[in-house]
């Protein structure tokens, strides 16, 4: 089937690759120049396990193309996917503009029928408004529909969630798009729910606040267990054997981050108080995620008791593992608190680095090392910001040696304490 794919984001560029993969004909549209050009040099502009690959090889073959072009992406296909930027407003609501002005684009351009689907994430009720503004500006006396698909790919993760989704959400205002919608879907075997289009538009945002509400509740669990000496992991173990809790979304630690959770989060918020409801629970889960970080920094500062002068290697930026996306990254905002308190800092990464540095500049007090294991050179403390696996390796023995003092602290649970304790360090994680 011939496909559009207008944003080339995290989401639309991996969409797109997929799409392909499973033998469409894709063509991305993004207005950024540099971005399509990198794209079309063979270059990425984000880093996404397996992405690189899977587009150069459809690219090859001759299944994907990109284009800054709209009207060549309109023209080119039945389907059109929308995968542009829908990013907060200072008052939490969502910001629609990009979405409303690639809807009268594509309605300038459209000369005959077409499938217009929203994968971005968007309040409840922008897929009516989406069908409105087309009917509006479409030039030609062409028909249409509007369909919602949202997207529930995790970053790092992104292309072994598109090929294989737990389920494909389609709101549809009428039956006429359901078998198109069907055929692109059909190859990545998963179950297909077919609903109207506000109930599909709640799932998004309903699923995501639902699974930071699980983190929330796990980090609040972590509370009990500090004051109590009990363990978060074997709490959240045995809590999640129960398959109706189940295991994921379970791992205490410094919060959720990233682009998605605290944005969806708050415009889920709003979009409450606009339809009448005080959606309390959320804001709760909101306050616990923000008080988690303030009790990690509290528990350095209290060990330490003065962060001024003192040295501590943070390791992590980015807002989660396999990554190197650092928006709303709690690894940042913990590095930006503890220069606050007048700490220097030596940061790593793996994936991180170039774009932290944007947000969290070098300077006299902001040491970037590209090397892990040289991280803790002449530091009165390490912490872990990021749940990146291979901090696991670290060379503990080496950073021991080479630190004022040997102190650990784990916002992520990577380490053992009793493994960390027999090695000499003084450990603190979260919730053990
Ligand atoms: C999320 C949703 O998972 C995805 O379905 C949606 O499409 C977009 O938002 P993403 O933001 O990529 O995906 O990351 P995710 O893996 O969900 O992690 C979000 C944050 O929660 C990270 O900061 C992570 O460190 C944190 N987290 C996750 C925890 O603190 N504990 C956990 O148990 C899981």
């Amino acid at each position: 089937m011939r496909l559009s794919i207008i944003g080339t984001g995290y989401v639309g560029l991996t969409t797109g690759a997929c799409f392909a993969e499973v033998g469409h004909d894709v063509t991305c549209v993004d207005s950024d120049e540099a971005k399509v050009g990198l794209l079309k040099s063979g270059g990425m502009p984000i880093y996404e396990p397996g992405l690189e690959e899977l587009v150069h090889k459809n690219v090859a073959a001759g299944r994907l193309r990109f284009t800054t072009s709209i009207a060549e992406g309109v023209e080119r296909a039945l389907v059109i996917f929308i995968a542009v930027p829908t990013p907060p407003l200072p008052d939490g609501s969502v910001d629609l503009s990009f979405i409303e002005k690639v809807a009268r684009e594509i309605a300038g351009c459209m000369t005959s029928y077409k499938v217009v689907v929203d994968k971005s994430t968007v309040p409840v009720r922008t897929g009516e408004k989406v069908a409105e503004t087309i009917r509006r500006y479409c030039r030609a006396r062409v028909d249409f529909d509007v369909v919602s698909n949202p997207e529930f790919l995790r970053e790092g993760y992104a292309v072994e969630d598109l090929m294989h989704p737990d389920r494909i959400v389609i709101g549809v205002q009428s039956p006429r798009p359901v078998p198109v919608m069907r055929e692109i879907y059909e190859p990545f075997g998963a179950p297909i729910i077919v609903t109207d289009l506000n109930s599909a538009e709640l799932i998004k945002h309903a699923s995501n606040s639902f699974l930071a509400l699980k983190i929330s509740y796990i980090n609040a669990i972590s509370v009990l267990c500090e004051a109590t000496g009990a363990n978060v992991q074997e709490v959240a173990l045995g809590m999640g054997m129960d398959h109706r809790i189940g295991q994921e979304f379970l791992q205490a630690g410094i919060g959720f981050g990233g682009s998605c959770f605290p944005k969806d989060l708050s415009a889920f918020i709003k979009i409450a108080e606009q339809l009448g409801y005080d959606f309390r629970l959320l804001k709760e889960v909101q306050r616990i995620n923000a008080e988690q970080m303030d009790r990690f920094v509290k528990k350095i500062a209290d060990t330490l008791w003065v962060l001024k002068e003192k040295t501590l290697g943070v390791l992590g930026l980015a807002f989660k593992q396999n990554t190197d996306d650092v928006r709303m990254s709690p690894a940042i905002e913990l590095c930006q608190r503890l220069l606050r308190e007048g700490a220097r800092l030596r940061v790593h990464d793996p994936k991180a680095m170039s774009k932290a540095r944007a947000v969290l500049p070098e300077g006299p007090n902001v040491t970037y090392v590209d090397d892990m294991n040289a991280v803790p050179e002449g530091c009165d403390a390490l912490v872990v910001a990021t749940e990146w696996d291979v901090f696991k390796k670290l060379d503990l023995e080496r950073a021991r040696k080479v630190m004022t003092h040997p102190i650990l602290f784990d916002g992520r649970n990577l380490f053992d304490p009793r493994e960390m304790e027999r090695l000499g360090w003084i450990y603190k994680s979260i919730g053990r």
